[in-house]
């Protein structure tokens, strides 16, 4: 199994490019089962989970072909799919397993062809993620649905209808779920508390761009009058703000100075306010970010985690990292996914001082890290070991990085460009 091998101690300087946003890519990658004409999704990142989705949608009969450079920008690739044919309408276990995000078929399965059936996810290491939002929003839109034998059966014999949905928690998966399938449904869909995320932004301008009526994304209230058949388009997928976010971070562990090619300070919310408040210098140029670091170690900061415009789960572990060797105590607290602490006995493991309690992660800055082998958990909680490994006295091997191959985009290759000893091993 690849293992990464990390020399730390050597500040970042130069410039990397960030890719396009995985969360917004799956998506978006659900949404051709809408139409039988072809989607094109451009500056797609190349990443296990991107690789997961399409062999899941070809499981169902869209035709996929990946292409690469043909966006203009090096490393850049697109997906043309065609789902003229669906073929299947379930999708099984083993694909679905791998990835949560796998369940995002359901609703335009339902919305096209009146039935699915999608294997329940199952638990995650990051806690117990049910679907029972997703169902909610799809039974309001007019769904039968059973759970049986570990898959969602869902029907709708008649058609999806639009309605009036209030979710009781702003998830982003179900936000994403019940456009796709209001989308196809018809008449107008209301959907109350919704996930405000730059990804939902996205997946409303695509499907709007195929021909549904897309109102209030990025807002709590989001409009969507169907359309009685979608059409195909071509759509650029947005940076991926924590990749932006994390390789930020690098640079602020470090002590060094970077450029974020293509990405947008816009879509970090409160996520660019806490690195300010850390003392990293953030500025938007052009299409780019530039990154400094203008302290000798971090300003400690307490963060807690909040949905969109707040500060992102899926950066609390790297900002965890950031903290460990900050001057002076910092309290970080989780609350949107209840069992995200794994990487704090990884850390620790580094000379990290830590103390969780609850929900709640009490950080004690160091002023030095030390290198150690270390396993990757997740893959943001990867992320913060590699930063933590970036930072650290020695050499670390981080291990399991087939975590990071999920969302992290040629890592090694864009630290390394930015002057860090970093290398994958076999
Ligand atoms: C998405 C992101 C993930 C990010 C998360 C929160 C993708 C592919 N993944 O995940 O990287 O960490 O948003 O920003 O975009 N919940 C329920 N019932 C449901 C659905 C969710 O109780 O049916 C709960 C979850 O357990 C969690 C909270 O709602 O506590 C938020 O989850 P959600 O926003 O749905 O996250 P995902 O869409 O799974």
């Amino acid at each position: 199994m690849d293992r990464i091998w990390i020399k730390g101690g050597q500040p970042l300087h130069g410039s990397l490019t960030i890719g396009g946003a995985k969360n917004a890519a799956l998506p978006l990658m659900a949404a051709a089962l809408l139409t039988e004409e072809t989607l094109i999704l451009r500056n797609l990142p190349r990443l296990a989970d991107i690789t997961t989705m399409a062999d899941l949608l070809g499981e169902l009969g869209v035709e996929g072909i990946f292409r690469t450079g043909t966006n203009g920008h090096s490393g850049s690739s697109l997906i043309e799919m065609r789902a003229a044919n669906v073929r299947t309408v379930t999708a099984p276990y083993d694909l679905v397993r791998k990835m949560r995000a796998s369940v995002l078929v359901l609703g335009p399965l339902l919305a096209r062809i009146g039935m699915a059936r999608v294997s329940l996810p199952g638990g995650c290491a990051i806690g117990n993620r049910p679907v029972d939002l997703h169902l909610l929003g799809l039974r309001a839109l007019g769904a039968e649905i059973e759970l049986k034998d570990g898959y969602v059966e869902a029907r709708a014999p008649n058609g999806l209808k639009g309605a009036r949905i209030d979710l009781p928690v702003p998830s982003v998966g179900a936000t994403e779920n019940i456009m796709l399938a209001a989308s196809l449904a018809k008449g107008t869909t209301e959907l109350a508390n919704a996930a405000r995320e730059p990804e939902i932004v996205d997946l409303g301008r695509c499907l709007a761009a195929m021909g549904a009526t897309v109102e209030g994304t990025g807002t709590d209230t989001i409009r969507i009058v169907g359309a009685q058949a979608l059409h195909g388009t071509t759509h650029d997928i947005i940076p991926d703000r924590i990749e932006a976010g994390s390789y930020a971070l690098a640079a602020a562990i470090t002590g060094g100075a970077i450029t974020l090619e293509r990405a947008d300070i816009g879509q970090l919310g409160a996520a660019a306010a806490a690195m300010r408040s850390t003392g990293l210098s953030l500025e938007q140029a052009g299409k780019d970010i530039e990154v400094s670091c203008k302290t000798n170690r971090p300003h400690p900061i307490n963060v807690t985690t909040e949905p969109f415009p707040g500060f992102p789960t899926d950066m609390q572990a790297q900002m965890m990292a950031l903290m460990t060797i900050a001057d002076g105590a910092a309290m970080i607290t989780e609350t949107i996914f209840e069992n995200r602490f794994m990487h704090v006995p990884e850390l620790s493991r580094m000379g990290a001082d830590i103390t969780v309690h609850g929900s709640s992660a009490m950080v004690r800055g160091v002023s030095r890290l030390r290198a150690a082998p270390v396993m990757a958990t997740d893959l943001r909680a990867s992320m913060s070991l590699v930063l933590a490994a970036l930072a650290a006295e020695g050499e670390s091997t981080i291990n399991r990085v087939y975590h990071l191959d999920r969302g992290y985009e040629r890592l090694v290759e864009k630290l390394q460009g930015c002057g860090a000893k970093i290398d994958r091993m076999k």
